[in-house]
């Protein structure tokens, strides 16, 4: 073997005190429920989407956003990874360790049930056909931005956009005709609660505790990785350039009106922007603030 590859094997650190004490019952408690709540998306019956009658634009639209709604659901296991070896490795609880990976476990159901569906309509798209998506989806998580955070306050941070998308995800299953996908969006709601809660946890734990620059960071990191990504075509359309923004935005709105579990573009800014105010009361209270979103808070002209 060339000496340059040795050079990449990483040695495995010490792996000693192997900790089994639970620190955090609250945690602890989530684990359990994880267990006892566990589903298969295998178990969805996606009949009722293969059996419909829809127009074929209205089956590919609904397949490229349950495609989006895949990929972003895997977005979150390569972030999920990165933790899970820092918690090993950082000797954290047992019990946060296992709660990462039900986290890791949960978002790849997530993903599964998502592109079921997509198939159901019509095909999962497994690359994205836009190019803006194919960039915009890698930068989804960045680990560079990650690592400026303790790693209490990421996980925190990321639990912000959990409950974010829990609002969004809430809408889609409200606007859900079909079983199959009224069921799956009824399932990953309450995985997505569990990570809300575990947020909520290490907030309180964590929070009163960060210095005055480290609260700065994360309201920093927020309004960064919402205007950056997730205003892009992730959670809604407003910041992408105007011919896909136009594309994009048509075929959600084809999705909504056949009941598809989609959101109509016109109503996502105004659930963002109410979710996005109810984490400000929340972090508020940590002395937590999220600086000014031009697209939310008003103060720029939106993109034509
Ligand atoms: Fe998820
Ligand atoms: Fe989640």
């Amino acid at each position: 073997m060339q000496a340059s590859l040795l050079e990449e094997i990483v040695t495995v650190p010490n792996p000693y005190p192997v900790v089994a004490t639970v620190e955090y019952p609250d945690v602890w408690r989530l684990c359990t429920q994880a267990r006892d709540l566990a589903w298969d998306p295998l178990s969805i019956d996606c009949s009722d989407l293969r059996d419909a009658e829809l127009p074929p634009e209205v089956r590919k639209a609904g397949a490229e956003w349950w495609s989006l709604r895949a990929w972003m659901e895997h977005g979150a296991t390569p972030y999920g990874a990165e933790r899970l070896r820092e918690a090993i490795f950082d000797h954290q609880p047992f019990e946060v360790k296992q709660h990462i990976t039900n986290f890791i476990a949960e978002e790849f159901r997530h993903h599964e049930a998502s592109f079921r569906i997509a198939q159901a309509l019509d095909v999962y798209e497994s690359t994205p056909r836009a190019d803006y998506f194919k960039d915009i989806i890698p930068k989804f998580h960045n680990e560079e931005d990650e690592k400026a955070m303790s790693f209490f306050a990421g996980l925190s941070v990321n639990t912000l956009f959990e409950q974010l998308s829990g609002e969004l995800l809430q809408a889609r299953y409200e606007n859900a005709r079909f079983e199959s996908i009224r069921k799956s969006c009824q399932l990953i709601l309450r995985d997505e609660a569990r990570h809300i809660q575990f947020g909520r946890i290490i907030m309180r734990r964590f929070f009163s505790e960060l210095s005055s620059t480290e609260k700065q960071t994360i309201g920093a990191k927020v309004a960064k990785k919402l205007r950056g990504s997730l205003l892009n075509g992730v959670y809604a359309v407003v910041n992408l350039p105007a011919d896909e923004r136009a594309r994009s935005g048509r075929n959600r709105a084809l999705a909504a009106e056949y009941g598809l579990g989609a959101t109509h573009p016109d109503e996502e800014m105004d659930i963002i922007r109410r979710g996005v105010n109810q984490i400000r009361e929340d972090v508020g209270v940590y002395g937590v603030e999220i600086p000014h979103i031009p697209e939310l808070d008003g103060a720029a002209s939106p993109v034509h």
